[in-house]
């Protein structure tokens, strides 16, 4: 008697023998080949403005972990809807959001597991954007991989480099981070 494993593993090749035929007969007939459109890499340079606390703040907390209530605690999980400007001055041009959810995942100092949008609201890129996913310590200069995008940044890839260069205030906590964003797309 042939053993029940060889008989699956021979009917498995016979079936990926099938697919090869079939594919071998079908692929010149109905396949369409695409000539990768050239790639662009786009550098932008831009700030955060974020305003935690007050009237008009940008971020809430939406979870405080069980026993304490601090944005800096591990556990803690807030959403932002935060201003994209040209220059670090608070009046300065709008350009577009930065919504996020970010986690304070780290047992130790702050650092942040975060995820963002970035839409372009005003000039070339208007109404396209960019989502972004990575660490973020508050403290250092911050790496994070860009994953995709809409619009003009269809199938985007790259990343951010930025560093928080204001902070300012206690009750209502304004950060301005410096961006620079390194976008690879068609
Ligand atoms: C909140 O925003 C309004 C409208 O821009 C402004 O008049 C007000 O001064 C701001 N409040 C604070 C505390 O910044
Ligand atoms: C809350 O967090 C602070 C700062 O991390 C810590 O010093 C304090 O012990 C914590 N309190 C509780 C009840 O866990
Ligand atoms: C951005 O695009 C939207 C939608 O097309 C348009 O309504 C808006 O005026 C544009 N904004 C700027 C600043 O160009």
């Amino acid at each position: 008697m042939i053993p029940a494993s060889v008989c699956m593993a021979s009917s498995a090749y016979f079936l990926f023998l099938l697919h090869l035929f079939a594919f071998a007969n079908v692929a010149p007939a109905s396949g369409h080949v695409y000539a990768a459109p050239k790639e662009k890499m786009t550098h932008l340079h831009f700030y955060f403005h974020e305003i935690y606390g007050g009237p008009n703040t940008t971020t809430i907390t939406v979870v405080n972990p069980p026993g304490n209530n601090s944005f800096n605690n591990f556990g803690s999980i807030g959403v932002g809807d935060n201003m994209l400007r040209e220059g670090p001055n608070p009046s300065s041009k709008l350009i577009g959001r930065a919504q996020e959810l970010a986690v304070q995942a780290s047992l130790e100092s702050p650092a942040y597991l975060s995820a963002f949008n970035f839409v372009f609201t005003a000039g070339e890129y208007n109404g396209s954007s960019i989502s972004i996913f990575g660490r973020a310590v508050l403290t250092e200069t911050m790496e994070r991989g860009i994953i995709g995008g809409t619009g003009k940044f269809r199938m985007a890839r790259g990343y951010t480099i930025s560093r928080l260069i204001r902070r300012t205030g206690t009750t209502e906590i304004v950060l301005v981070v410096e961006y620079d964003a390194y976008i690879f797309h068609y």
